[in-house]
């Protein structure tokens, strides 16, 4: 049996702001239990919902020397879906109404404690893993303590560690000063060819550096991230260490995304009715957010976080044109004031063309998913991107631009060839993507045949977590020997 630890800052069902916490949760469950005994580790936010903490059990604790103080550490655990997760610990690190704060200061103090404690609870578990998989930033430290104090250790000699890049625009920096105060960390460790970058401390670069091996969530991130405009300033370090990277492109639920079976949605369906069944979610959603009710509109869906990552000032500059189009646009998601602000203002100008559903909510997402014809996600960079993924297990069609994940996952229209699982297009111009979109009006409203038959082969694409999982282990038991 090998064992895998996955520390990562957020993971479902326990607690999520974004696809990373989908990935952590979701990956374990279908890794071969047979040969891996994958587990995962977090924070114990106070935000947590009561009833995933009350399936928490205190294991133990300790006490650790973090920034000066010597620190109280607890150890929960928890079994869901047969995986265990571990729970570090500390009210006073980890309170708040969200696990990130506004405050960027807070949160590296946090995750330095988080990273130190996680890694101290190890011969406490009873489980020692033959791989530590870091996820992002936030527990970008941790290879850099294994490869430093921890390696006087017997328990820690050998552990490898893989750092998986969600998202390479989050990196952790701080000045060098205060990082050096906060880890312990001796003064060689912030030269440019390790935690230093750019005259700053950066966590993630010392994850990079230090891991055995890097993977991101897709072949063409893995790319684009060597060269400038999206490594971030990290591109040189990504093109030195091009041989232990690699693009694993993500996988989803496909139990918990399950047109068939979901619980959020009134109407299930599934590849073989969706053209009767499908439309039925779609009156329901327009009764319950006002607008016209129609099942001939084409109703177009965005459920995301709302910040410059995802395209949003391409929208904002052609919305008003796109609005005198015969659509629907519903969004849910929340984030940056500016975007949740426009989104407002759209739906107080077409009120019953646009609702804005600027709030948090598992259950409209899925409704989302379910109810409308196109996705859209003109994304400035993608480092996977999950919400395609269900938009296509959904049958609803993706409107995306060619980067990243995206580029993997949605395979453009070819109307002369009969392919195609979604629309795309590649600049990052707002014209652009007014063309793919209005391109899809056109499949939609003249060629209703063939726009179902791209949902025919949207809903065939098997994106759950199958072949992704297997190439993880390959790269487990490579590592491992
Ligand atoms: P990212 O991780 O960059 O936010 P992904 O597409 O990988 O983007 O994952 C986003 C995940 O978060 C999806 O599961 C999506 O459904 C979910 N999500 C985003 N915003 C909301 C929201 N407001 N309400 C519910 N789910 C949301
Ligand atoms: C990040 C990325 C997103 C990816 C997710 C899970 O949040 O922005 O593209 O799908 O992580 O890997």
């Amino acid at each position: 049996m090998k064992n895998i630890l996955f520390v990562a800052s957020e993971g479902v069902p326990f607690i999520k702001t974004g696809g990373l916490a989908d990935v952590v949760g979701s990956l374990p469950k279908y890794v071969d239990k047979e040969y891996f005994d994958i587990r995962v580790m977090l924070p114990k936010y106070t935000c947590i919902s009561q009833n995933m903490r009350d399936l928490m059990q205190y294991k133990t604790h300790f006490y650790m020397d973090f920034n000066w103080k010597n620190e109280y550490v607890g150890i929960l655990e928890a079994v869901v879906d047969g995986v265990t997760y571990y729970f570090i610990d500390n009210e006073s690190y980890f309170n708040g109404f969200k696990p990130y704060s506004s405050n960027f200061y807070e949160d590296i103090v946090k995750f330095s404690f988080f990273s130190k404690a996680a890694l101290s609870a190890m011969p406490l578990l009873g489980f020692r893993p033959d791989i530590i998989h870091c996820h992002d930033w936030q527990t970008g430290l941790i290879p850099v303590y294994l490869h430093e104090r921890f390696q006087g250790n017997d328990f820690y000699r050998g552990i490898k560690s893989i750092m998986t890049i969600h998202n390479l625009k989050f990196q952790g920096k701080w000045d060098i000063r205060s990082i050096k105060d906060l880890t312990g960390l001796p003064d060689f460790y912030f030269t440019p060819d390790k935690l230093e970058c750019y005259k700053d401390a950066n966590l993630l670069k010392g994850g990079l550096v230090f891991a055995d091996a890097i993977t991101t969530v897709s072949d063409t991130y893995a790319e684009e991230i060597k060269c400038a405009f999206y490594g971030e300033g990290l591109d040189g370090l990504m093109r030195a260490r091009s041989g232990d990277l690699r693009g694993i492109v993500n996988g989803i639920d496909y139990e918990e995304y399950n047109p068939e079976t979901d619980k959020y949605i009134e109407y299930k369906y599934n590849a073989v009715n969706f053209r009767k069944e499908k439309v039925k979610n779609k009156r329901a959603l327009q009764k319950e957010l006002g607008l016209v009710e129609d099942d001939r509109k084409m109703m177009i869906g965005i459920v995301s976080r709302l910040t410059d990552q995802k395209g949003f000032d391409l929208i904002a500059y052609v919305m008003d044109e796109l609005c005198q189009d015969d659509v629907q646009l519903v969004v849910l998601g929340t984030g940056e004031e500016q975007y949740e602000n426009m989104f407002r203002h759209f739906d107080w100008k077409y009120n019953n063309k646009v609702s804005a559903n600027i709030y948090y909510s598992e259950a409209m997402s899925h409704k989302i998913y379910a109810s409308c014809d196109a996705f859209l996600m003109p994304s400035l960079f993608e480092p996977c991107g999950l919400s395609q993924l269900m938009a296509l297990r959904y049958g609803t069609v993706p409107i995306v631009r060619e980067t990243g994940g995206l580029k993997d996952t949605v395979e453009a229209y070819n109307e002369y060839e009969s392919k195609g699982t979604g629309f795309s297009f590649c600049n990052y111009n707002a014209h652009e993507m007014l063309g793919s979109i209005r391109y899809a009006e056109r499949i939609y409203y003249d060629k209703k045949r063939e726009w179902n038959k791209i949902i025919d082969r949207a809903m065939a694409t098997d994106f759950s977590w199958g072949v992704s999982a297997r190439k993880y282990q390959e790269m487990y038991d490579w590592m491992i020997g």
